[in-house]
């Protein structure tokens, strides 16, 4: 019954906004990896609620950025050096997510033993590589604006380009 009733809101869906899910969570080339939306996927990288509640053409800025504001490069004291979101603390230790691996790993590490951080010059977000087209590009934005805010307005590849 809850299955049936779930069905039923999915296929309610416009047809964009189920294949921008479909790519959003694809497990090798999707956003899921690293951002959680709707329950679903993982919160490596920002919230995207913020995000979703931009214009198309903010948005896919925001994505094809080459310049990060959170990813840091972290130097630890034994020479390994990664790019890395900072995420939870927990007394004297700092998890990690480390960008290097796909998907990205939590690495956990006493702050004692971080070198230095500083600002990422070499870790490029995902999809400014992936060579989405345009009408990818519309459908994915279709999706995030409808699971970050309900808005179910088509997205216009033309305002994505
Ligand atoms: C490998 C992990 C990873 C993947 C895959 C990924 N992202 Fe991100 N994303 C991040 C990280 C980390 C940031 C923060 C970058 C920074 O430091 O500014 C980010 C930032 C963003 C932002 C800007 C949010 C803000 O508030 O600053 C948007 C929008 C976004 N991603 C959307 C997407 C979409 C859509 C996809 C899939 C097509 C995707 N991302 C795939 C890790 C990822």
């Amino acid at each position: 019954m809850l299955f049936a009733a779930l069905f039923l809101m999915q296929s309610a869906l416009p047809p964009q906004i189920q294949r921008g899910q479909v790519l959003f969570m694809d497990a090798s080339k999707g956003c899921a990896s690293c951002h959680a939306l709707k329950g679903q996927g993982t919160a490596v990288g920002p919230d995207l609620k913020m995000a979703a509640s931009l214009a198309p053409r903010a948005i896919v800025t925001m994505m094809r950025s080459t310049l990060t504001s959170y990813v840091q490069t972290v130097k630890l004291k034994n020479g390994d050096t990664f790019p890395a979101m900072p995420g939870a603390k927990d007394g004297t230790a700092v998890t990690f997510y480390d960008l290097s691996k796909m998907p990205p790993a939590p690495r956990k590490t006493e702050q004692a033993e971080v070198d230095s951080m500083r600002n990422n010059e070499t870790w490029k977000h995902p999809p400014l590589t992936r060579g989405y087209t345009p009408a990818e590009m519309a459908d994915i934005i279709a999706y995030v604006k409808y699971a970050g805010t309900g808005d179910k307005k088509k997205v216009d590849p033309d305002d994505v380009e």
